[in-house]
This record gives C-alpha cells, sequence and structure tokens, in this order.
C-alpha cells in the first residue's frame, strides 16, 4: 500500500478498491465519546496507517473522539509520506486545504505526523507557517503534551527517534476498520540501508516488539470479531525479539506460528518480506499452518545484479530467483507480488530488460511500480548520479505496467473452475447483490451473495470469469 502507486491491483485490504493511485485517505470513525474532537488523515505505507490507529489510541486518552469532518474538528492531523517526491508534495497540497480551514477557524490546531515530520524537521513549520505541531514517528507518546503546549499558543516539535519504542502496550483505536481485518505493527525502523530509501532516516533503527504484546493484540482482534491480520513491518524476517525472562529468542517464523495459533479461524498475512532474509524456515511454517495465507510480498526493485548492487539490496538476480523457487517448490499454491523502481541511477536498456524478464519469471500476481525518485540524504543521492532521463523513467515503468497488466490478467485466467476458500469481507463496491473477499493468494473475489452468509464468514468460492483485477465466481458452498 503506497501513497502515489500508479499499479493495478488493490491496494491494502483497509484502503477502499476505488482509491487506487492517488490514496487520499480519509479515516472512518468509531463513534465520537470525548468534546474535543480530531481529524486524522493517512498517506504511504501500512505502517502509517497503522501508526495513526496508535496515535487514535492516544489521544482518545486524553478526550478526543475521531471525527470525519475537518470543519468540525479541533485538532487536524496528517500522517505523511517521504519515500517519493511526489508523496511529498501530496502532503503539501493536503496542508493548504487544511489551512485554508483553520483561516475559518482559527482556533483549530494542525500537526504534521510520520516521515515527512521526521524528514524535514523544523524546516518543516518554517516553510509551512500555519503548523502547530511536527510530531516524528517515534515521538507520539508526546502528542498530549505538544497538543497542550499548542492550545497555549506553543508550537511544538518532538522529532526525536528512539532504539526501544514499539508502542507495545498501546491498544490501537481501529480506525476504518470493518471490523474484520486490522494490522499489527511487530517491528519499527529499518538497518538495511538499500540506497535509494529514505526510511531508515525517518523512521530510524529497526527494533522488534514483545512477542507476546502480539499474539495479545492478535487475541484480542479475534475475540472482537476480526478474521484477518497483517503483521507488519518493512522487513518482516529479520524479526527477532529476546524474552528478557528466559532469554529465549522469537524469531519471524515462530511468531508467525504463535499467531496462527491463535484461532484456526484467524488469518494471518504479513508484509514486507525481504529478499535476502526470507528463510525455509517461515516457508515451512506458512506451508504447514492453512490459517497463514499463501501469499508474500518479496520486492525485487530490479532483476538486473549490477544495479542491485548500486541499490544495496544486498541479494542478486541468482539469490533472488533461488528464493522465488524454494517458494514455489514449497508452498506450491503460493502468490507472490513484488515492488519496481525503474531508471535508478546509471541503468540501461539492457539492464531494464532484465527487469521485465524477472517479471514474467517470478509471475507476480502484482506489483508496485515506480520510477526512481532521488531522495535527499540517501546514499544514492550523495553518491550516483540521477542521470536517466525523467521520459526514459517513465517509458521504463509503462512497460513494467504493461508487462504486470498482463502477467495479472494471464494468472487471474488461469484461476477459472478453480475453488477458493474465501474470506467475506463485505458487500462489492459495484452491486449490492454480491459480497466481495479474498483467497489465501490475496486476490479479489467477486461473487453473489447467498443463504445466510454474512461479512467475516469463510466460503468456498468457485471462480467462473476473471477480468485483470478481480475473479468472479459463485459460492458452491
Ligand atoms: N521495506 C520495503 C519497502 C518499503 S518502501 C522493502 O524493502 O521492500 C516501498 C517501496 O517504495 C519500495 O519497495 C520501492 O519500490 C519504492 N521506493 C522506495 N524508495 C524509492 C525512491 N527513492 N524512488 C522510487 N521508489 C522508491
Ligand atoms: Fe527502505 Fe530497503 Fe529498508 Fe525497505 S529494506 S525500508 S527499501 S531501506
Ligand atoms: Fe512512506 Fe514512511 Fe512508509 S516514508 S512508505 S510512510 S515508512
Amino acid at each position: 500500500m503506497y501513497d502515489d502507486n500508479p499499479t493495478l491491483q488493490g491496494l491494502n485490504k483497509e484502503i477502499d478498491e476505488s482509491k487506487q493511485g492517488e490514496v487520499f485517505f480519509q479515516e472512518q470513525l468509531s463513534k465520537p465519546t470525548g468534546n474535543k474532537h480530531f481529524y486524522i488523515e493517512s498517506y504511504g505505507c501500512a505502517m502509517n496507517f497503522s501508526d495513526s490507529e496508535i496515535v487514535g489510541s492516544i489521544l482518545s486518552e486524553v478526550g478526543y473522539a475521531p471525527t470525519q469532518k475537518m470543519e468540525e474538528s479541533d485538532l487536524i492531523l496528517i500522517n505523511t509520506c517521504s519515500i517519493r517526491e511526489k508523496a511529498e508534495h501530496n502532503v503539501r497540497q493536503r496542508l493548504s486545504v487544511f489551512n485554508k480551514v483553520k483561516k475559518e477557524r482559527p482556533g483549530t490546531l494542525i500537526g504534521v505526523l510520520g516521515c515527512m515530520a521526521e524528514r524535514l524537521k523544523e524546516k518543516l513549520m518554517d516553510q509551512e507557517k500555519l503548523v502547530d505541531m511536527v510530531i516524528g514517528p517515534d515521538a507520539y507518546r508526546d502528542i498530549p503534551k505538544l497538543v497542550r503546549n499548542a492550545e497555549d499558543g506553543d508550537k511544538g516539535i518532538n522529532v526525536l527517534l528512539s532504539r526501544e519504542e514499539t508502542y507495545a502496550d498501546i491498544s490501537p483505536l481501529r480506525l476504518n476498520s470493518n471490523g474484520i481485518n486490522a494490522f499489527i505493527s511487530i517491528m519499527r525502523g529499518c538497518d538495511n540501508m538499500c540506497s535509494f530509501c529514505v526510511v531508515p532516516f525517518t523512521r530510524g533503527r529497526e527494533r522488534s516488539r514483545n512477542a507476546f504484546s502480539i499474539v495479545a493484540e492478535a487475541t484480542d482482534l479475534y475475540n472482537n470479531g476480526f478474521r484477518e491480520v497483517t503483521l507488519l513491518g518493512q522487513n518482516v524476517d529479520s524479526y527477532k525479539w529476546t524474552n528478557p525472562e528466559t532469554q529465549a529468542l522469537v524469531n519471524f517464523a515462530q511468531l508467525l506460528e504463535l499467531v496462527a495459533k491463535v484461532h484456526p479461524d484467524l488469518r494471518i498475512r504479513f508484509s514486507t518480506s525481504h529478499p535476502k532474509d526470507i528463510t525455509d524456515e517461515v516457508l515451512y511454517t506458512i506451508a504447514k499452518h492453512e490459517n497463514i495465507c499463501n501469499y508474500i510480498h518479496l520486492p525485487v526493485q530490479s532483476g538486473n545484479s549490477r544495479i542491485l548492487k548500486l541499490m544495496n539490496r544486498t541479494y542478486d538476480r541468482a539469490w533472488y530467483k533461488e528464493r522465488v523457487e524454494a517458494i514455489y517448490r514449497i508452498i506450491p499454491d503460493c502468490a507472490i507480488s513484488s515492488d519496481f523502481i525503474t531508471g535508478f541511477c546509471t541503468e540501461t536498456e539492457e539492464e531494464h530488460q532484465d527487469t521485465l524478464s524477472m517479471l514474467n519469471w517470478a509471475k507476480y500476481t502484482m506489483s508496485y511500480m515506480f520510477f526512481y525518485s532521488e531522495r535527499p540524504g540517501t546514499r544514492a543521492a550523495k553518491k550516483y548520479k540521477d542521470d536517466v532521463e525523467l521520459s526514459v523513467k517513465k517509458r521504463r515503468l509503462q512497460e513494467v505496467v504493461d508487462a504486470q497488466m498482463a502477467m495479472s490478467y494471464q494468472l487471474n485466467l488461469a484461476d477459472i473452475g478453480k475453488t477458493f476458500k474465501v474470506l467475506i469481507e463485505g458487500t462489492s463496491k459495484k452491486s449490492d447483490q454480491d459480497f466481495k473477499g479474498r483467497n489465501s493468494q490475496n486476490k479479489m473475489l467477486i461473487f453473489p451473495k447467498k443463504g445466510n452468509y454474512k461479512p467475516g464468514e469463510y466460503a468456498l468460492v468457485k471462480v467462473t470469469s476473471a477480468t485483470r483485477a478481480t475473479l468472479k465466481g459463485e459460492i458452491v458452498q
């Protein structure tokens, strides 16, 4: 789920299918409980959406209830993304809209949260005069204090990054919840230093959350009717948490198993896997548990070894292919998706062809595809020249998008006649006679409502036809 993604298939399930591409995402509300109201918009990856729920929880403790109407809120928050230039541009546009509201209602406070707050720090306050608070991803516990100060007229900033903060004890306020799918953050930060990427600078060092708190959150969600959790981290395969009492180490495979055992009817997804770190142990754990979905998001970025080296991805084409082979060997019906960056520094036409051939070889069911956007402060910005013409970057991106569309369609056609266990997520946008839901492989299915089936239940659905983005079918049981 990325903010400026020009791709085909659904973003994350939490996001309305119709809002693909430009995601302006207004979070829905649960019932207001306090006297004051906050309004929050989230951009960027799933981690940001998950963080907004932590922020919501912290604010509700001090009497702020969520609202959908920014004109009626006392506090307008925007949880921002810095991953590409366009992501930041979108945020600036939204800030100018908020500022108009503030002019009408001078008491309204505006706070910038997330990665752009962390990247730009005070500069953001100087550039955007009407911003009252700038709060980085590890400083959300400080929000009540910063809000109080801002109410007294003191603009506030806290962008300190932490080596420990995981918000493990905070029970997220489920904003925009359909009551079925939920995110659980299992770690924060990233230690990988891919040369193009701003995340290590905006999110700080990698740290893993207490495994017991993760299992407790999953159990709580199940008991409240949720049927699918997505475990989130920038590199989930490097999850490791040491139990301070026993010194026992929990790795990602073991964490997956612990969460899978919460209940057989609770589906487990996870994102993002890193090709250098995904182990056979993880793959065998997925294969062993029916409720761990057979779907792996394994971003390749480029299919060419020289470019991968420049990107500091720490794997090459051969290594990546070996991991894909291991996935298909150990979990034969697994679906794999990817991320791509086209036109990275010095990429030649031939190297771009390697990316296209990788896409066709790995048979991704969907991908998030981007052209390279230089980010200040990253290793690539410091060391390499951003020398591929914008028009070439865009043309290569289009070729990758076209290849992915053809691949998604081909793979969807191959599903016709198959029967899948589908978690019903709700009524289809296009027709209130139809349900929508996803199979283990994360493909969206649309099928006529039948009998007493309700959202949150599983149905066996036989696929009868396919488009590039969805499968159509009917309940067979
Ligand atoms: N942790 C994940 C990715 C997080 S960022 C991983 O390692 O796969 C999400 C995606 O944004 C990346 O996979 C990459 O494809 C894209 N991206 C990151 N930085 C970018 C940049 N500078 N320009 C274009 N795309 C970028
Ligand atoms: Fe960025 Fe690489 Fe970390 Fe992903 S693994 S967040 S691309 S540095
Ligand atoms: Fe964007 Fe920050 Fe996520 S830069 S992609 S919101 S970690």
